[in-house]
């Protein structure tokens, strides 16, 4: 007895057993795929915050427990990840060959099969590759309403107008319209019409990777790097899954080879992060091959961007430099009663970015590494990427004031408030700023990117 709710469908279920009768209530938007929770870094910012679904500028100022009323903000750092995107023209490629695999191939009678193969159209194209999509446009306005609406002080229309508001963007175009897209969301909330605000591109900030010379050498294009992702995808858990789809569609099994399983599941990933649709593609995976497939992409996250490899982390020294040295200036210039000279910093990458900074700052460290063979006993893994690293993803770190010179630093986590991994045995919620300095004084004091990406002569094996 399905009761129509807008566009939710609640089904009630009476569960008879022989002695008890249960009732089980189960909620479900039949727009949103149920494997959209493992998207990974193809994922919605609004299945990792699904209050958003209902009011996508929706903000709860009371998550900030301030320590004391005296507190008052005098700086922000926000590092964000570009907004949705078109696929990259190699996941283009391989999403065309499944296609083809399923119109030309496939022999299944079921409906959402007959869908595939008679209406849905490969309206993807190469030159599409990785661009900002207009749902990307959105994700990177709404979040600037709500970062203002959550520190009104700092992001207001004078520290914007009084140009105390810095944009540094990736050259990536996606980045750059990402910039322009929290800029317009600013003035588009203020109406302003009569102002332009310049943004800096900072590839040795936001693309640190790429000018890492050891991590390219020794990560980026060194294929053994990689040998868990490769013993993975070669494994039981995804073979399993490459035969369940070609079991729904009919085909030989070995049509369907890992990156034939990996483009279907972009297909229904990008289908819904770019048009909100719970496509028929979705059809092909159940939950249990979702996680696995989640799991596979996070393997390959943490070898390449995690704690897979050291210089991972310490390619970001620069950026991690950069942050801590705006705090500083901040908290100097406040203690000298001066106003603070760069109230925001507005800085927009990649999830390449931001992964190798959280790891560097020791986010989601389990006390295992992901291999090829622990998929079983990482269900409970902290290192996630689908809940980490959604389009827009981002970390800021807000600097307060509470007075009598006690500086804190509140780091919060796709608009949550997080602690920082071993200083949360902290007093309060929100550490003492010099507490944060000395917890990273090793990286403070050391963490030099000319040195950890200077390429050894003898690497270690
Ligand atoms: C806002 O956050 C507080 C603290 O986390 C929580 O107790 C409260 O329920 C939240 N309010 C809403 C409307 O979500
Ligand atoms: C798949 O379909 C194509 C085009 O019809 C055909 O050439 C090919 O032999 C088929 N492959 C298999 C394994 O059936
Ligand atoms: C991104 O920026 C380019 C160049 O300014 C523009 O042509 C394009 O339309 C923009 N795309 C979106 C989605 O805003
Ligand atoms: C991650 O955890 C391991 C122990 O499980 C520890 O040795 C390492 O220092 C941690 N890394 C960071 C960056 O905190």
């Amino acid at each position: 007895m399905p009761v129509f709710w807008g566009k939710f469908t609640v089904f009630y279920f009476c569960v008879i057993s022989c002695c008890s009768l249960n009732f089980v209530r189960l909620e479900d938007d039949l727009n949103i795929p149920a494997i959209a929770k493992y998207f990974n870094t193809k994922g919605r910012y609004e299945e990792v915050n699904p209050y958003l679904r209902d009011d996508i500028l929706a903000v709860n100022t009371s998550i900030l427990q301030l320590p004391s009323a005296q507190c008052r903000e005098i700086h922000l750092t926000a590092i964000i990840r570009h907004g949705t995107r078109y696929p990259t023209t190699k996941s283009i490629k391989e999403m065309q060959e499944f296609y083809n695999i399923v119109r030309h191939n496939a022999s299944g009678e079921q409906s959402w099969l007959q869908e595939i193969q008679t209406q849905w159209t490969m309206w993807y194209t190469e030159d599409m590759d990785g661009r900002l999509v207009q749902k990307g446009v959105n994700d990177l306005k709404h979040l600037a309403v709500r970062l203002s609406k959550l520190f009104p002080s700092l992001i207001s229309e004078k520290n914007l107008r009084g140009g105390l508001i810095k944009f540094i963007t990736s050259s990536k175009h996606r980045c750059v319209n990402s910039t322009l897209s929290f800029k317009a969301g600013l003035t588009e909330l203020w109406t302003i019409t009569d102002q332009e605000f310049e943004h800096a591109v900072n590839d040795a900030l936001m693309r640190f990777f790429d000018q890492c010379t050891r991590f390219v050498e020794e990560v980026d294009n060194n294929p053994s790097a990689m040998t868990e992702l490769d013993k993975f995808r070669e494994g039981a858990e995804m073979k399993r899954v490459e035969e369940k789809i070609a079991d729904r569609l009919g085909v030989e099994y070995s049509l369907i080879t890992d990156d034939m399983a990996e483009a279907a599941f972009y297909l229904c990933a990008y289908e819904f992060a770019i048009k909100a649709m719970n496509s028929p593609w979705c059809q092909l995976f159940d939950e249990d091959d979702a996680k696995i497939m989640e799991y596979e992409a996070d393997l390959r996250e943490f070898w390449k961007r995690g704690y897979g490899h050291d210089v991972n982390s310490k390619s970001s020294c620069i950026l991690f430099h950069d942050a801590f040295s705006r705090l500083d200036k901040a908290a100097s210039e406040n203690k000298l009663g001066q106003p603070v000279t760069e109230a925001v910093t507005v800085q927009i990458g990649h999830a390449d970015t931001l992964l190798p900074l959280l790891t560097l700052l020791g986010f989601f460290n389990d006390s295992d590494a992901l291999t090829s063979t622990n998929y079983a006993t990482q269900t409970q893994r902290s290192f996630r990427t689908s809940h980490m690293m959604p389009y827009a993803a981002n970390l800021v770190f807000v600097l307060y004031d509470c007075g009598g010179g006690d500086l804190r630093l509140q780091p919060l986590l796709n608009e949550k408030p997080v602690t920082f991994p071993g200083l949360d045995d902290q007093q309060h919620s929100m550490p003492l700023y010099q507490d944060v300095r000395n917890h990273y004084r090793h990286l403070l004091s050391g963490c030099d990117f000319e040195i950890e990406c200077r390429l050894l002569k003898h690497p270690a094996v």
